[in-house]
């Protein structure tokens, strides 16, 4: 085909082009304009036109290329006319949507519940207290001494200088208000945040969560103490996990005991998490002091019972095997997404 006819049948191409969006646009560019597209093959061809007809080509050559800028600067300025107008969107409606990401619970909120179901299926109601707490239901009541070293500075903090009013060290607090409120038969579960002046490190930190449970009744026993924290443990360890009882001390409880689960990694057989003892402390029990029900207006001669409490990130720790206490506050998302369900 003649070149001449070549460049004619090019020009009802870019005049016949419909462009009606921005992707249109560029690839009408990309044909037409652009130094790779159609038109460049003509120009290199044109090199071989003979020198008698040169004038004539270069015209329709020229007239061509003109007729295609100008075509696109009129349809570019008319598309962004109408973006700016909002008549059209500039994005492609049809693509398929990114998809959304979706966060998950924290894990101190997951096992925190699942420890709460496990409770209430045995009785327990949740009883709440507040985190600014009074010496009366942190310390005093709870049969601590004067001079007990948990009331010093550098374990409690203390709210403006006042030494009666403070942040709550435990969840034990919430066992006095609910004894002076309500009478026997009392079976309580208190969740929430405690507060300690330590130094924040892998171990300690100066803010975290317990379970606290009370069951006030009469003629509770140790024994029950005992049937309820295998049956909690069973419930959240499985069923092969078994508990041992230590001998311990709070001034809050008599007989005090600490509580220890059999270790799931090793069943018992002794690796690095429980320390070669096979063993892992999970809580504090004991059955309720005299002194704390008579503090709470309750006859310890007619009323007897039990208290235990947990620390979560402790559980969360044994569950999870997580080493650092401080991953739990640092929101560091990729340990959280780990606990995607
Ligand atoms: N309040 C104790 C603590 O923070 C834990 C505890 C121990 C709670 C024994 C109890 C209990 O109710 O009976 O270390």
């Amino acid at each position: 085909m003649r070149i001449q006819d070549q460049i004619a049948e090019k020009l009802n191409l870019v005049e016949a082009y419909t462009i009606t969006d921005a992707s249109s646009l560029e690839a009408f560019r990309l044909l037409f304009i652009s130094k790779k597209g159609e038109l460049s093959a003509l120009f290199d061809a044109f090199k071989q036109v003979p020198n008698d007809q040169k004038k004539e080509v270069g015209q329709l050559l020229n007239q061509l290329k003109n007729t295609a800028e100008e075509k696109f600067k009129i349809q570019k300025e008319a598309l962004e006319a109408k973006q700016q107008d909002g008549e059209i969107a500039d994005f492609d409606v049809f693509l398929p949507p990114v998809p959304h990401a979706l966060g998950s619970l924290h894990p101190l909120t997951t096992v925190g519940q699942e420890i709460i179901d496990i409770f209430t299926k045995m009785g327990f109601t949740l009883s709440d207290g507040p985190e600014i707490e009074t010496d009366w239901n942190n310390f005093s009541a709870l049969n601590f001494a004067e001079n007990h070293p948990a009331r010093e500075m550098q374990d409690t903090f203390f709210v403006e200088k006042n030494p009666d009013i403070l942040l709550r060290t435990h969840t034990s607090s919430v066992q006095i208000r609910t004894m002076s409120t309500q009478k026997p038969p009392i079976r309580i579960l208190s969740v929430g945040r405690v507060f300690r002046n330590e130094t924040i490190s892998a171990r300690a930190h100066c803010m975290f969560h317990q379970v606290e449970g009370l069951y006030i009744n009469k003629k509770v026993s140790f024994a029950e103490l005992k049937q309820t924290l295998l049956h909690f443990a069973k419930e959240l360890f499985g069923h092969k996990v078994q508990i041992r009882m230590r001998p311990s001390y709070f001034p809050f409880t008599e007989p005090s005991a600490e509580v220890d689960v059999s270790c799931s990694l090793c069943h018992g057989k002794g690796c690095n998490v429980c320390k070669h003892t096979g063993w892992l402390e999970i809580c504090g029990a004991g059955m309720v002091h005299p002194n704390v029900l008579k503090n709470c207006g309750i006859d310890p001669e007619a009323y007897t019972g039990f208290a235990f409490g947990m620390g979560i990130e402790r559980i969360v720790m044994l569950k999870y095997n997580i080493k650092d206490l401080r991953l739990y506050t640092e929101n560091d998302i990729r340990f959280l997404r780990q606990f995607k369900i």
